[in-house]
């Protein structure tokens, strides 16, 4: 028997104000577009804005539905965007972050599950790490630097093969 250890580290800042002037923008842009977000089921409003290698930036928003499980999450329509418009250009860096209609928006959230196994492979498939910025609309920031490293034993691609 063998024990394995999977670990990774993050960097936690007390305020966007820490942050170097590029993260600050992003991550200012996704609190911004929260309120492009389509949230009347769940009224937490999501918010991504990535920076890719070629310069670009590209939001997203969550898209909720009335048959709630065909919305989807801002990160994934985020991804969808960037691969429509700029096919085949990685994500450098991806900025999340959300206004919560009912309550306070301060602490910082991460990908969902699903959102965890797309981002892994938007990764693999452009052979580069997705930097992620989290952050309410204030208050504590975490910077992953590889979005896979959320999503330990991930099932990929080569698993199909
Ligand atoms: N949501 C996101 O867009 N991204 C996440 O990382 C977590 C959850 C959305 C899905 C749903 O529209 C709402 O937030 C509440 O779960």
């Amino acid at each position: 028997m063998e024990k394995h250890v999977h670990q990774f580290s993050y960097e936690v800042y007390d305020s966007a104000e820490a942050l170097a002037l590029a993260d600050a923008e992003l991550l200012k842009k996704a609190r911004l577009v929260t309120s492009d977000a389509y949230a009347p089921y769940s009224r937490f409003r999501v918010g991504a804005a990535a920076r890719l290698e070629n310069g670009q930036v590209v939001t997203g928003t969550n898209q909720e539905n009335a048959s709630f499980p065909a919305g989807i999450c801002a990160e994934r329509v985020l991804m969808s965007a960037a691969s429509s418009f700029y096919p085949g250009i990685p994500i450098d860096t991806l900025a999340i972050s959300y206004f919560n209609e009912q309550g306070p928006s301060e602490n910082p959230i991460s990908p969902c599950g699903i959102c965890r196994q797309s981002l892994q492979e938007f990764e693999q498939r452009a052979g580069r790490p997705i930097r992620l910025i989290l952050g309410g609309q204030q208050g504590t920031v975490y910077i992953i630097p590889q979005a896979s490293s959320l999503l330990p034993l991930a099932f990929t691609a080569d698993e199909l093969e």
